[in-house]
């Protein structure tokens, strides 16, 4: 068999991931019928966890049924803020992959690739550097809050330039939509200036890509935002008890000290939850309905959070193990992603030089 037969059979034989009922969910997306590529994707830091779904990863799924998707995993954008335990890089990958085809990511519609196996996205991001004046690289809002969180003395030369290797990763695809949290806003508005210069001083080959905004999910503890480094969140990867302990902790309306005082659902972090995550709708609402009444106690509406939070993650543990034990193939799906990715970037960055007059010396099979 070859390896896109064994490939295919092995995704054929998968099990399926959560259906669109439970993700659809307050999922704020109207397709445009302009739009033909997405590109968006993840630094491999870590695990995944409610907030990449609830932000982004949905989205993902919502996209693949509708236009060709390219998911990177940026792990040359690592570099820009770490330059020790780089070994930590490779497990880092495959857990994101395996999030990914967890969560529902399909590799038949969906090229999930890693960028430095797409050297041809450094040659972009050259060629768009003249077109970023430095004060514009420092304008973004992600670098400050970089300097300031990582408490480094100052931004290194690659840390200016992440947005600039971002854009490089998104228009190399030509991606014109762009799903992303609020945080990397500023990178994709650099993204379409960049395109505009181009396309302007050159001639018109890049899209101006949109970029629908995911929610933020508020963390575990109340924080406006759920994130791995403040401890506030749950894991795709979280067993049964893991979900079960994280939710009993989890913070709710202070003011209510009693089961029987009434109680606020809006901006309430459990009731946010349940938004999001519990398919019983009836139950959700009288749950609110008695909350607000002072009829129900947290443990009641954590006890039923918990249940439907397992519910949900259930499906993504079963494809999650189903991957984890066939390694051979998480590295079969990147590197045909990464294939796919490569052929657009070198086709991208052909077009490119030609638009620049840029084809000096170049002759074929000289080197
Ligand atoms: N900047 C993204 C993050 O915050 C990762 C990323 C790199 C990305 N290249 C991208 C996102 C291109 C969307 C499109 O982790």
């Amino acid at each position: 068999m070859s390896i896109e037969t064994s490939l295919k059979t092995a995704l054929e034989e998968a099990p399926v991931p959560p259906a669109p009922s439970l993700w659809q969910m307050n999922l704020d997306l109207q397709v445009k019928p302009t739009w033909r590529r997405m590109l968006t994707g993840d630094r491999p830091t870590g695990p995944l966890h409610l907030g990449h779904y609830v932000g982004s990863l949905r989205y993902r799924l919502a996209l693949q049924e509708h236009i060709e998707c390219f998911v990177i995993i940026a792990d040359l954008h690592v570099l820009t803020t770490r330059t020790e335990r780089l070994d930590e890089l490779e497990a880092n990958v495959r857990e994101v992959v395996l999030d990914y085809l967890a969560v529902g990511i399909d590799p038949r519609k969906t090229a999930i690739y890693l960028q430095s196996l797409v050297p041809e996205v450094l040659e972009i991001m050259w060629l768009f550097m003249s077109l970023v004046s430095v004060p514009r690289a420092q304008r973004i809002p992600t670098l400050k809050q970089a300097v300031r969180d990582l408490q480094l003395e100052s931004a290194s030369v690659a840390l200016l330039s992440y947005p600039i290797l971002q854009a490089a990763d998104i228009l190399m695809v030509k991606g014109d939509v762009v799903p992303v949290s609020k945080d990397n806003a500023s990178h994709i508005e650099l993204t379409r200036e960049i395109a505009r210069r181009f396309n302007r001083l050159y001639r018109p080959i890049f899209p101006e890509p949109d970029s629908p905004i995911g929610p933020l999910l508020v963390g575990l503890d109340g924080q406006k935002k759920a994130s791995k480094s403040l401890g506030n969140v749950i894991l795709l990867c979280d067993d049964a008890e893991t979900v079960r302990r994280k939710v009993r902790s989890m913070f709710t309306d202070p003011r209510r000290i009693r089961a029987d005082i009434p109680g606020r659902t809006r901006g309430n972090p459990v009731f946010i939850y349940h938004d999001f995550f519990n398919d019983d709708r009836a139950e959700v609402e009288d749950l609110k309905h008695r909350y607000r009444r002072g009829k129900v106690g947290d443990v009641e509406v954590k006890e039923k959070l918990a249940r439907a939070i397992n519910r949900f993650l259930d499906p993504i543990r079963e494809r999650r193990a189903y991957f984890a034990s066939r390694p051979k193939l998480i590295e079969e799906i990147v590197y045909e992603g990464s294939r796919r990715a490569r052929a657009e970037a070198r086709k991208t960055l052909q077009e490119m030089r030609e638009a620049m007059g840029l084809t000096h010396f170049r002759q074929e099979g000289t080197l």
